[in-house]
């Protein structure tokens, strides 16, 4: 068992239970990594505060007691084995662990050899995770970018844990914009350039289509610009009765929308393809019979003319309670319809366990909504509906991305932005590659610098997007982490050590705090996928490779005397190398080979 934190809480667990009855055998033993400041131990063990008052005795003596048994386990014969080098108590009763670098060392080797790397496989879990979700026909903005990237280093992480993931992309394919977009779409040709629009750059065709309809729509005397806003709400009429020439023109919109979101999602190495996708227009044909329905359970009631549900506890400013309106007072259903309809599907047919939704903050209180409102009508069976809020990306002004013209900036141009500084970075640190190699070196390096960036702190908070800051090489950055990476390529390809094997043994501070260091991946792995964020990955997979530098400026590798130890300098390389390749790829992240 490679896991230090869960091999202590076995060993400590088994010494509660002697000491004070087999009901504390599963009893969390709450072990943390010591304070650095306060003591030398690795870790710490608060079991004995809380189990004071149900024992009845003070927690220095509770303390002891476990020790005790601690102790007296070590002396019956397996010794060797243990994990536990030493015990004391400090302060009102904690339990600063010391490991024996022996198990450390034979947990490394174990690591070494084990495909999944420590890894855990927790309880199997069916986890239905929404994210991307961009409206089709329609530039994708910073808060789907990172949508993108935190959902898929997510559905990476569960899938690392061993479970079923359904990845669903809720695609905005439907609504009243098509309307003139199918009009706008008419006008220019099918068959014309401006069409070709949808495949290549979607938000100018989107433009177009909204600048005519204000632009008739706002005309005095009406009608003296033409009928377009006319012609555009009657296709939207036409669309939702299903006529057949307008859906047919609505697929081709979303066949080259699709052309568009599929090169965006492989630029950014996302791993959506187009069997994820359920777009809202997916749902259309429930969304009568789940409003008949609540009306008929009396959960929806007709308010001025609209079929509205309202929650106990939803009151709004005016000490109104607030609606959840599910069909409009002209007949049209609403996002929070389709929002019903996603997760009744997602617990009733695709039986999730989890159901993440990677959505930006702001939609909080619609997905409450439409989550309880389902809950009452019984569609919840089994699931954890769960919103993963995406905070926002501002500019280093503090507002919302915006350009000069005040538009929403887009994602393909931060995209090309940073794909052109890591360009730069690239061919000023590498002049000695082929340019072909140096393109491919700088794309994963873009990628990883913007990913990281959205990565690195918490989902739910804001960060300035800065792409100076997101492209250093020194500091918290993807780029730091690839470097770190193609440098041990570096050493390991001087060495000629193709795939070291150790053994490991941990003679200095150094190695044994890299070691140890290490083996916390699998733990690491399994806390993002309870709690859902990513970024304790990232500060861990930041820690490393700063352990790693430590390690490697205070321990010669190549030039080590002594061959025993440098194979196992070696081996220490290549595992740090494995866990921090396996780690960005969780993050999304490629590690490129030189850098
Ligand atoms: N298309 C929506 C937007 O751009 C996000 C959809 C999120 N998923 C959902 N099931 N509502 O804001």
């Amino acid at each position: 068992m490679a896991d230090p934190t869960l091999a202590l809480t076995l060993r400590v667990q088994a010494a509660m239970a002697a000491a004070f009855g087999p009901q504390w055998r599963e009893a969390d033993p709450v072990i943390r990594p010591a304070n650095k400041r306060q003591t030398d131990a690795d870790f710490q063990a608060n079991a004995a505060m809380a189990m004071a008052k149900q024992v009845g005795k003070p927690p220095r003596e509770v303390a002891q007691a476990i020790v005790d048994q601690l102790t007296a386990n070590a002396d019956t014969g397996d010794a060797a084995d243990d994990v536990i080098e030493s015990v004391e108590i400090a302060g009102p009763g904690f339990l600063n662990l010391t490991l024996r670098t022996g198990w450390i060392a034979a947990a490394a080797q174990d690591q070494l050899a084990d495909e999944r790397l420590g890894i855990p496989t927790p309880s199997h879990e069916r986890i239905v995770v929404d994210y991307s979700s961009v409206n089709a026909a329609k530039e994708m903005h910073v808060a789907h970018l990172r949508s993108a990237v935190v959902g898929d280093s997510l559905v990476r992480t569960m899938e690392a844990l061993g479970h079923t993931v359904i990845r669903q992309n809720h695609l905005g394919d439907w609504g009243t914009a098509f309307g003139m977009l199918i009009e706008h779409l008419l006008e220019v040709g099918e068959e014309s350039d401006e069409a070709r629009l949808l495949e290549s750059d979607p938000n100018t065709f989107y433009r177009a289509a909204r600048a005519k309809f204000d632009a008739a729509e706002k005309a005095e005397p009406a009608g003296s610009a033409g009928d377009f806003d006319v012609r555009a709400r009657k296709r939207v009429t036409l669309l939702q009765s299903g006529d057949a020439k307008t859906l047919q023109l609505w697929t081709e919109i979303m066949e080259m929308s699709k052309v568009y979101i599929n090169r965006v999602y492989r630029e950014l190495d996302v791993t959506l393809t187009d069997d994820d996708i359920a777009g809202e227009s997916s749902y259309n044909a429930e969304l009568p019979g789940i409003c008949d329905e609540l009306e008929a359970k009396g959960i929806a009631t007709i308010s001025d003319g609209a079929l509205c549900v309202f929650l106990d506890g939803y009151i709004g400013r005016d000490d109104q309670p607030v609606p959840l309106i599910i069909r409009k007072s002209d007949g049209g259903y609403g996002y929070g319809t389709t929002d019903i309809a996603t997760i009744k599907h997602r617990s009733l047919d695709l039986h999730a366990d989890r159901a993440l939704y990677v959505v930006g903050a702001p939609q909080n209180l619609h997905f409450r909504m439409a989550w309880g409102a389902a809950d009452k009508a019984g569609w919840i069976q089994g699931t954890t509906p769960i919103h993963v809020q995406i905070g926002n990306v501002v500019g280093k002004d503090g507002k919302i991305l915006r350009t000069r013209s005040g538009d929403l900036i887009t994602l393909q141009s931060l995209v090309d932005a940073a794909l052109a500084k890591a360009n730069e970075v690239v061919d000023e640190s590498r002049p000695d590659l082929p340019a072909e190699q140096r393109a491919t070196i700088a794309h994963q390096v873009g990628v990883g610098a913007i990913k990281y960036a959205d990565l690195s702190v918490a989902h739910d908070s804001g960060y300035t997007f800065d792409l100076e800051r997101m492209l250093a090489l020194q500091g918290n950055t993807g780029p730091y982490l690839q470097y770190a990476t193609a440098r041990i390529t570096s050493i390991l390809g001087r060495a000629d050590a193709v795939d070291p094997s150790g053994p490991i043994v941990l003679t200095e501070p150094a190695e044994r705090a890299l070691a140890l260091r290490l083996l916390d991946f699998g733990s690491v792995v399994a806390q993002v996928g309870e709690s859902l964020e990513p970024h304790r990955l990232a500060s861990y997979l930041f820690d490393l490779a700063q352990t790693f530098t430590t390690f490697y400026d205070q321990c010669p590798v190549l030039k080590a005397e002594d061959a025993a130890v440098r194979d196992s300098r070696l081996a220490l390389c290549a595992l740090t190398r494995m866990v921090l390749v396996r780690g960005l790829f969780l993050l999304g992240i490629t590690a490129p080979e030189q850098m």
